[in-house]
């Protein structure tokens, strides 16, 4: 047995966070052949031999994700955690980990300081020198930033991360960033430099390019504390005594890019003064650290038609170069940064809008490993203008992002699926850089809170994403507290002056929804308990504007971009507004009761139970008729229906949203609102086969499509680049906006069959319930949930479905397999089957024939649909009936629905049972995966 993956509050050893009130430990246990845990033990210690304990939990009965620990904390203090477990089997583990506090509330002895000089220097340094006179045992440095900063001592940047202090609602809070940096002191004369830029804090954000959104100085203030081997402390501190000088950065913005110039003259030295940087409260951070989780060297140098050179890295991705250069004095390197080639092959970066995405260098006749120090790009490709040369080798791509262990794996049959899913995967990397952005590239990469609520449920089975998005619900309710509860369309909205925002159903939303997938995919209660009070502040806010018809106001985005609109201007799709937000406000409430339930506040159960009970009933009087058909033509509205739970008649509602889907050719037109849940609706209810035959569309609008035409993320719209290769509309067109990935939450629900249980959180009881199509004739999926490893594997074949399942320790698995008969086989023997059954810890090789065809068996009764779905099948039909050829072909392309016994019949063709015959016996080796 082994301990592993301790955690506290989500986070691995952290150093200077903000800790609850009980902080969070989380471990896995691995190695075991235990089953579940007879026994379980916290102890956290002031030293790491465990003597000076200041928590102990004894052995007791723990069967969950996390042990909230009831201790108090003190500032600046290093924490040792140990977990001990026993499992049911007598075999035993510890692991141990540890966890630092930063300055909490304790005051600070530095003050706020900025640059006190006559003209302005775009990029700083802030600087001092202090002498060490013994040997240093510990030292920590605690710095708080307006702009960013990056912290220099002794020459040698502190810490692994990027773009401190990150990204937030600076008005309302500042967080603090504390650095180990006991290893780069000397004893002697030691220099901290503090290099300091506009970034998010008061560079141009938003597509209205607002500038000094939260201010109009650069400054810091920082605490340096040194602990020598004897025991004694030594204490600098931000101060008057500071000095100030311009660094070789000439400008550095998030959108723009950064300009470096190594000739600069840096050396002129001016004073500091104390100032008010206007912000909230500084704390201590919330933010997992930004850093280059990998480099990639470019796959080739491309010179395009119009003579550019361009760099292609084979993968859209977040981050910047680093670029080993010699460049002759004066001599100026530009790159620019881009996402796809025109349809000629050239540069192309129309799309960024006003967003330069640029990064120059100016030489000094010396080698430099360059990188910039303040923005980041969205790109795959990269222009080099300048140097005589582009050597390959001298650029490489760093990937950047806010460090989450990856957890989900899945992998088809289906190369063109798997591409896929690694495409939303790539998404969410590319856009958790702090803030879950709707883009990474164009002047906006804002954190649309819509954009982050669809895909809330995918990110959390890709990664273990609670500690990231823990700090953007605390943003969230941040601005929530100015207004009311309203929550924003975008978090930080870098407008603390505005009193009143806008806001949209579905993007507002995620005040409660992110939240409660939360909570669902960790297991940790304490995630509700934060995030109570905003998710009940949103639904009173809602509740205020309600007039009494619980059916709220349409306003917002509706379906944004949807395709069910023939006018390709209008962005907001057919499905009513008013009925989007009613579908919400149906939703969040329902989920706020929920929540209510699960911290056992009674009352708040009882009123937003009753409450969502008559919104459900107002919805249904407002959009669903008698016979329980939805009134909207659309097909997000059956899946609003079936997701938000408003349909009258679930059946109904489903067959009308297949029909829906059938009558575009199997083809989706829905926008932001419906995609997310188009496949599940589908599945869910009783249209498997049309949720994977959706799935595996590969012409436009489709997800295939896209993957077709050379994708390595997710696109904004469904045509961004368009079946004739043009490309889609500069004002909105971005080639990395993760929403459409929110199919993949299906791939892991649905296909794969790996379902939280809410009863029992955080995996600690998976609801298995996967659902193959012989279509993708295997899948394996993998998923490292917070409870520790589950494996899903199937695969289809004419005698039997076959799975793998893996259950990990201390949990179980409910049985929910597709068409099982009541018996089936279990690891080689016969088992009775019923819908429910639980596994425990283990691994199982599950087996069945079907009680229903999983392969399809083509006659004379199939439609022409189901025979052209397979290129192959439809080439033996027309090679056995040659006569078919000959009629005009809208005969065939009209007739989608009809059995080709009517077409031949209606053309007076022979349809015999003879040709029944011929026809199964030519296609029963096809495979439905030769389509
Ligand atoms: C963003 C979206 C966002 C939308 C709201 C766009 O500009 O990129 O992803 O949700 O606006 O309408």
């Amino acid at each position: 047995m082994k301990i592993t993956n301790i955690m506290i509050d989500h986070v691995h050893e952290p150093l200077g966070f903000m800790y609850r009130k009980k902080p969070c430990v989380s471990w896995k246990v691995e190695d075991t052949d235990a089953v579940s845990a007879a026994g379980t033990r916290l102890e956290i210690s002031a030293d790491d031999a465990f003597n000076e304990m200041i928590y102990d939990s004894g052995m007791v009965e723990w069967h969950e994700n996390v042990f909230p620990a009831d201790v108090k904390l003190t500032p600046r203090t290093r924490y040792f955690v140990r977990v001990t477990v026993i499992g049911d089997n007598g075999e035993s583990a510890s692991g141990t980990s540890w966890f630092e506090t930063g300055k909490m509330d304790e005051a600070w002895q530095g003050i706020w300081i900025t640059p006190d000089c006559s003209v302005s220097v775009q990029c700083p340094v802030l600087e001092k020198s202090f002498s060490l006179d013994r040997d240093v045992r510990r030292a920590r440095a605690y710095i708080g930033a307006v702009g960013l900063f990056e912290l220099y001592v002794n020459g040698v940047r502190a810490g692994s991360e990027y773009l401190t202090p990150y990204c937030n609602t600076y008005s309302e809070w500042m967080q603090t960033i504390a650095f180990d940096i006991t290893g780069l002191l000397v004893n002697g004369r030691n220099t901290v430099e503090i290099m300091l830029a506009d970034g998010w804090y008061k560079g141009p954000m938003t597509f209205d390019h607002i500038i000094n959104a939260y201010g109009d100085k650069l400054g810091a203030i920082g605490e340096f504390r040194i602990q020598y081997a004897d025991g004694s402390e030594f204490t600098a501190a931000t101060d008057s005594g500071w000095l100030s000088h311009p660094s070789y950065l000439q400008s550095s913005e998030i959108y723009d890019g950064e300009v470096q110039d190594h000739n600069a003259a840096c050396d002129t030295i001016t004073g500091v003064k104390e100032f008010n940087p206007g912000t909230g409260l500084l704390c201590d951070r919330l933010s997992l650290p930004v850093t280059v989780e990998s480099r990639i060297k470019a796959e080739k140098l491309i010179i395009t038609p119009a003579g550019e050179r361009c760099l292609d890295f084979g993968q859209n991705i977040s981050g910047w170069l680093e670029i080993d250069e010699q460049l002759d004095k004066g001599k100026e390197l530009k790159c620019s940064f881009f996402e796809v080639l025109d349809p000629d092959g050239n540069f192309y970066n129309a799309n960024l809008r006003a967003a330069r995405q640029e990064f120059i260098v100016k030489g000094d006749g010396q080698r430099h490993c360059d990188r910039p120090h303040f923005t980041f790009y969205g790109f795959r490709y990269v222009k080099i203008d300048g140097p005589e040369q582009v050597n390959i080798d001298d650029y490489t791509a760093c990937v950047v992002h806010s460090a989450m262990d990856r957890t989900g794996y899945i992998e088809t049959s289906e190369p063109q699926v798997n591409r896929l899913f690694l495409n939303a995967l790539w998404g969410q990397k590319d856009n958790f850089i702090d803030v879950p952005t709707d883009c990474p590239q164009r002047d906006e990469r804002l954190g649309w809170t819509g954009d982050a609520q669809i895909f809330c449920g995918t990110a959390c089975y890709n990664m273990d994403a609670a500690a990231f998005y823990r700090k953007f619900m605390y943003d969230i309710y941040l601005e929530q507290k100015r207004e009311h509860g309203c929550v924003p369309i975008y978090v930080p909205t870098f407008h603390p002056e505005k009193k009143t925002f806008d806001f949209s159903p579905a993007w507002s939303d995620a005040a409660v929804i992110i939240p409660w997938e939360l909570y669902i995919h960790s297991g940790d209660r304490s995630i509700l308990e934060e995030s109570y009070q905003g998710m009940r502040d949103w639904v009173e806010f809602m509740r205020a504007m309600d007039d009494g018809s619980h059916i709220p106001e349409g306003t917002g985005f509706g379906d944004w971009l949807a395709l069910d609109v023939h006018n390709d201007r209008a962005m907001t799709g057919i499905t009513p507004k008013d009925m989007i937000a009613g579908a919400y406000y149906l939703y969040s409430t329902e989920l706020t009761a929920k929540a209510a339930g699960v911290l056992n506040i009674v009352q708040d159960e009882a009123d937003y139970s009753k409450l969502a009970d008559d919104i459900r009933t107002a919805m249904q009087r407002e959009f669903v008729t008698g016979s329980g058909r939805i009134a909207s033509d659309s097909q997000t509205a059956n899946v609003l229906s079936l997701m938000m739970g408003f349909a009258s008649d679930r059946k109904y509602s489903a067959g009308q949203l297949n029909e829906k889907v059938e009558n575009e050719g199997c083809h989706l037109t829905t926008g932001f609102v419906g995609t997310a849940g188009l496949c599940r609706a589908l599945s869910d209810n009783g249209f498997n086969d049309t949720a994977y035959r959706l799935l595996l569309n590969r012409d436009y609008p489709g997800w295939l499509y896209e993957v077709e035409k050379g994708a390595t993320t997710i696109w904004e719209r469904w045509n961004s680049i368009k079946p004739d290769g043009s490309l889609g509309d500069v004002s909105m067109n971005s080639y990395n906006h993760y929403s459409y990935g929110a199919v993949v939450e299906w791939l892991y629900r649905n296909a794969a069959g790996l379902v939280p249980c809410e009863d029992r959180p955080g995996f600690r009881r998976l609801i298995y319930s996967p659902q193959p199509d012989s279509r993708l004739h295997w899948l394996k999926a993998r998923l490292e949930s917070a409870a520790g490893t589950y494996r899903s594997e199937w695969s289809v074949s004419k005698k039997s479905i076959d799975y793998l399942l893996t259950v990990p320790f201390d949990c179980d698995a409910e049985l929910v397999l597709p068409d099982a008969p009541s018996e089936i086989l279990i690891n080689g023997n016969a088992a009775a089957y019923s819908r429910g059954m639980l596994l425990k810890a283990g691994t199982y090789e599950i087996s069945y024939q079907p009680t229903v065809p999983y392969f399809p068996e083509y006659s004379l009764d199939s439609t022409v649909r189901e025979l052209r779905n397979s290129a192959k099948v439809w080439e033996t039909i027309l090679s056995l009936l040659p006569g078919l050829k000959e009629l005009p072909s809208y005969i065939i392309d009209f007739s989608g629905g009809s059995t080709l016994r009517q077409i031949l019949d209606g053309n007076m063709m022979d349809c015999s049972e003879d040709i029944s015959d011929a026809i199964a016996a030519a296609t029963e080796d096809i495979m439905p995966w030769d389509a």
